[in-house]
């Protein structure tokens, strides 16, 4: 890390205490982590081309979007962008003046982005959302986009990003979400015949776009997940819908009396 680079982050050890008994049943789950881990290892190479083809390029307007809520650098102005991948969140922040630690478990994911996108504002680390690897209150702002859905226990990654989120910093979690009923039948066309092709011919892995349909289908609306920020300890909880509710960003701030 340089002079300039995020200051260090100090490890904090792994919460198996939380370890849910439904967890080590898991094996089968769509969200199984070393599964998913190895899916994004495969998709690495392709997953940045993959993106702008099937989102025509929107993914981008709505990263930027995040970024303008993120807004300038606040505190030590040290931002965390989890499930973070290749990057791709993690550069817009670190142009806007964050110090970036992106965290993903996908060394395949972080190796693709380490060679597009690094520089002296962004530091890379292993690390699953459930038990991230960070001190209580490391952070000012966390940010987390595509990246949820792809968790098994999302609350508990939830209350992981208010445990690491100094009092009074921001989360924000870009996310896909539930459109809009006049939109709903068109999207979900292109979601059964457009992504699952064009994910196969492109990637040669027809089995993570089944996956990718599959999970923005099942992960909760946009108000259930309000719901659980503020049982992670969130407050001035909202979202933001982007393109008829295809996705939403929700913000939260971690609370200063959870301190
Ligand atoms: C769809 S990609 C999103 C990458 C990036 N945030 C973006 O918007 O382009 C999802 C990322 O979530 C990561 N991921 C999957 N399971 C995770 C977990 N349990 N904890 C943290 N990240 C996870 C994957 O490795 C992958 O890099």
């Amino acid at each position: 890390m340089t002079a300039s680079g995020p200051p260090p982050v100090d490890g904090a050890p792994a919460a198996d205490a939380h370890q849910a008994p439904s967890r080590r049943a898991a094996e089968d789950h769509p969200q199984e982590p070393r599964r998913i881990r190895a899916m994004f290892d495969v998709v690495a190479p392709r997953y940045d081309l993959l993106n702008d083809l099937m989102s025509g390029g929107v993914h981008r307007l709505w990263k930027r979007r995040l970024r303008r809520m993120a807004g300038r650098p606040r505190g030590r102005g040290l931002a965390l962008d989890l499930a973070g991948g290749t990057g791709d969140i993690a550069a817009q922040l670190a142009a806007g003046g964050w110090a970036v630690v992106v965290c993903d478990p996908s060394e395949g994911m972080m190796a693709k982005g380490r060679d597009r996108r690094a520089g002296p504002r962004m530091r890379w680390v292993g690390g699953d959302a459930e038990s991230l690897p960070f001190a209580d209150g490391t952070f000012d702002l966390v940010t987390i986009g595509f990246g949820l859905r792809n968790v098994l226990d999302r609350e508990r990654a939830l209350a992981e990003m208010a445990r690491v989120l100094a009092p009074g910093g921001r989360m924000l979690c870009l996310e896909f979400s539930r459109p809009a009923p006049l939109i709903a039948p068109a999207y979900g066309l292109w979601q059964t015949h457009g992504i699952p092709r064009l994910g196969a011919a492109v990637s040669g892995q027809p089995e993570a776009y089944r996956y990718l349909v599959d999970s923005i289908r099942a992960f909760p609306d946009q108000t259930t997940l309000v719901a659980w920020m503020q049982r992670a300890g969130f407050v001035d909880v909202s979202y933001r819908n982007l393109f008829f509710g295809i996705a939403a960003i929700h913000g939260g701030t971690r609370s200063v009396e959870a301190s």
